[in-house]
């Protein structure tokens, strides 16, 4: 049974582009976009190998860019209607606030935050007329917890959650769901894109240099641990799947216990649990 129109953003790796494949064994057309077609090759032979490739459109949208959003929303006029939205698209920038310069907090901005409004409210329209519809937006722990040396990437999922709770309230009485995906560290290429700012904090001559070693020292340590992005496009599709959601859903390792932990205990203490596990 077809199960509707599913769009994705930021389709050519990571969450998704197996979101993407999981999406159409489930019987959802997709329209798995990204903003260079080029990047498509992988999806499109997973999609052959699973049998699934006529369940995927692929289209160029660039979520920061006027023209793209434009040419998309021509795009899903013709098509009449969307059933399932999964805001994706996205990149972490890094380094310590002294050394970030504004403009690149702008460009975390124009993707994370303003890209992401762009899209839905491109399709809130055929959700809202048909009185149904779900729409994703793929946060992040970043998004409950602040982290140092992140600061643009955790202010930009701070963002997309507060606006998350906003549409929920003002689309349930329309029966559109909006939900936030909330997951840890996972494998996907989102750990080498936001490197070119934090290169800064990491030359020796920087005041931060050997608190953003630190940092990294972590990342490294912990990076064995990091999940399968699998296993977040699995539970976007149950999700997109599902009649009635709550708003949050965390995702990964020990994350469910660090919302609930920082949300329990006085900064205070959780600030001291901070610095003891950096060492
Ligand atoms: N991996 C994790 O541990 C993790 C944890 C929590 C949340 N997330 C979130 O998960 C989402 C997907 O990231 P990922 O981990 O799968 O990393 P990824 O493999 O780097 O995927 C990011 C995707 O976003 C696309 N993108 C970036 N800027 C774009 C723009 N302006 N317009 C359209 N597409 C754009 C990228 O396209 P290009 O290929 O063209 O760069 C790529 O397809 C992001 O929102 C990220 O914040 C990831």
């Amino acid at each position: 049974m077809n199960k509707g129109i599913a769009v994705v953003t930021g389709a050519s790796s990571g969450f998704g582009l197996l979101t993407t494949i999981e999406l159409a064994k489930r019987n959802f057309h997709v329209i798995a976009t990204m903003r260079n077609l080029e990047k498509g090759e992988t999806l499109l032979q997973l999609g052959k190998q699973n049998g699934v490739e006529k369940q995927i459109s692929l289209l160029e949208l660039d979520v920061t860019s006027e023209s793209s959003i434009n040419h998309f929303k021509n795009y899903i006029n013709e098509l009449g209607s969307v059933d399932v939205l999964i805001n994706n698209a996205g990149f972490a920038g890094a380094g310590f606030v002294e050394e970030i310069p504004l403009d690149e907090y702008r460009k975390q901005f124009e993707t994370n935050f303003f890209g992401l409004i762009a899209v839905t409210q491109a399709c809130l329209p055929f959700m809202r007329e048909k009185q149904k519809g779900k729409i994703i937006n793929i946060s992040s722990i970043s998004g409950r917890v602040g982290f140092p040396g992140i600061s643009p990437y955790v202010a930009s999922k701070h963002a997309v959650e507060g606006f998350s709770e906003c549409l929920r309230l003002e689309m349930k009485p329309f029966g559109v769901e909006v939900i936030l995906i909330e997951p840890g560290s996972y494998k996907t290429n989102i750990w080498s894109t936001g490197k070119q700012v934090t290169e800064k904090s990491l030359n020796p001559n920087s005041p931060y240099f050997t608190y953003m070693r630190k940092i990294e020292e972590q990342l490294e340590k912990g990076e064995h641990n990091f999940g399968n992005p699998l296993d977040v496009a699995n539970r976007i599709v149950q999700l997109a799947e599902e009649e009635k959601t709550s708003l949050r859903h965390p995702i990964g390792k020990g994350i469910k216990t660090a919302i609930f932990m920082k949300n329990l205990i006085p900064w205070r203490m959780w600030e001291k649990l901070f610095f003891k596990k950096l060492g």
